[in-house]
């Protein structure tokens, strides 16, 4: 795939080395050497975030360990629970989840010499949906719900308790597909964010919690959150062609396309519209992926832009009855195995980022006192 060449925004910038992932230099998008078309097809999630945090493919028995670790995982500490019921009904999900991680890091610390990082890393992928779950439920119906479940999956857990019944396997797998395409991306905004972070020699904590604000923008992870309110502004495909068209008239960017790395197009972009298609069907939806359509081909033929993976993204999942602002949420769950990949990385050979910016601002001048001025 090409790579574009921009000025501003540290487009094509070599920013460091990385043994994790490549993104459209020529060999595709990989997670440590493995095609992320092979991996969705054929992998569940725990494998891939075992990949991506340990270097390779698991074992049975280490997979059937992990999963076990990230099950044990899914409690809530009293004091993130108490923590998360303080927050309010109307805050931004993103918010709560920032905000659990970093609760999270007050009361099970790191050690200062990073000895208990992988603890950490597990705690933090099987305690998220859980994060998520608690607040939703309680704020609704003022309810604390049981963070027990026989689900031994990341994907089914959160359906499960989103829902509080048992998903579908189709929903599951789905839900599968999607955090496997989302899990890694090489040095994207919120997982270099989370490098800058680390080479302070700060902790694991603090390096998520900022990843996440990174991701919580529009330009970024908030993408899916706002192409589905787009979607959902429109009744039939003809209503969506005409009012992006407007919107793109009147220079607006459409969230949801366009990327910083691919030119041509996203190549999860392929394996996510199907799960989209897949789910219309099954729901009995025939609007919403029509005006996906619509959208898209519009897109392609005004501006040449292509559907990234948070456009079909967001008709997946809402197909699956899950809120449109749980949706950038549900990247955290996935992407928190690539931040944490990296963060170690980052550890593993570490120099403080530190880069320089070129001055533009005014000459020297001599300082006026203020009754001067
Ligand atoms: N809708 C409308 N126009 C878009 C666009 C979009 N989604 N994405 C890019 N463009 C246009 C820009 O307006 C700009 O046009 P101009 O040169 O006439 O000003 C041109 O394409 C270049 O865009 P720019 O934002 O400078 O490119 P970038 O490499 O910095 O941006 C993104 C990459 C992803 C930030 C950008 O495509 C975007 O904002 N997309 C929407 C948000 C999104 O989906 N983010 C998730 C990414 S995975």
């Amino acid at each position: 795939m090409e790579t574009k060449k921009k000025v501003g925004g540290l487009a094509g910038i070599i920013a460091g080395k990385s043994a994790i992932c490549t993104v459209g230099t020529g060999h595709g998008l990989n997670y440590r050497g493995y095609d992320i078309y092979e991996l969705a097809a054929l992998s569940e999630f725990e494998e891939v975030a075992y990949l991506l945090i340990f270097g390779n493919l698991p074992k049975k028995s280490e997979l059937q360990t992990f999963k076990h670790k990230l099950k044990a995982a899914r409690a809530l500490p009293n004091a993130l629970k108490e923590g998360l019921k303080l927050i309010p009904k109307d805050a931004h999900p993103m918010d709560v989840m920032r905000t659990g991680c970093s609760l999270l890091g007050c009361v099970e610390k790191e050690k200062p010499d990073f000895s208990n990082q992988e603890d950490i890393a597990i705690r933090l992928l099987g305690i998220f949906p859980s994060i998520l779950a608690f607040w939703h439920h309680y704020h609704l119906n003022q309810t604390e719900i049981d963070t027990q479940s026989e689900q031994d999956c990341i994907a089914g857990y959160f359906l499960e308790k989103l829902h509080l019944k048992p998903p579908k396997e189709l929903w599951i797998k789905a839900m599968n597909v999607s955090l496997i395409l989302y899990a890694e991306h090489e040095f994207n905004a919120s997982t270099f964010t989370a490098r800058i972070v680390t080479s302070t020699l700060s902790d694991t904590y603090s390096a998520i919690t900022a990843a996440i604000g990174a991701l919580r923008g529009p330009l970024h992870g908030g993408a899916n959150e706002a192409a589905m309110d787009l979607i959902a502004e429109f009744s039939t495909p003809e209503e969506a062609f005409k009012g992006v068209q407007k919107k793109l008239a009147q220079k607006a960017k459409i969230m949801g396309f366009g990327h910083r790395v691919y030119v041509k197009a996203d190549p999860r972009n392929v394996v996510i519209k199907e799960w989209s298609k897949k789910l219309a069907q099954d729901v009995g939806n025939k609007i919403i992926y029509p005006i996906s359509e619509a959208i898209e081909k519009l897109m392609w033929e005004e501006k040449k832009l292509f559907p990234n993976l948070d456009f079909y993204s967001a008709s997946t999942y809402h197909f699956m009855g899950i809120p449109t602002a749980y949706f950038t949420p549900i990247f955290i769950m996935s992407r928190t195995a690539g931040w944490l990949s990296h963060i170690f990385e980052q550890r593993q050979d570490n120099r403080l980022i530190r880069p320089s910016s070129e001055y533009i601002g005014p000459e020297n001048r001599p300082y006026v006192p203020i009754e001067k001025r």
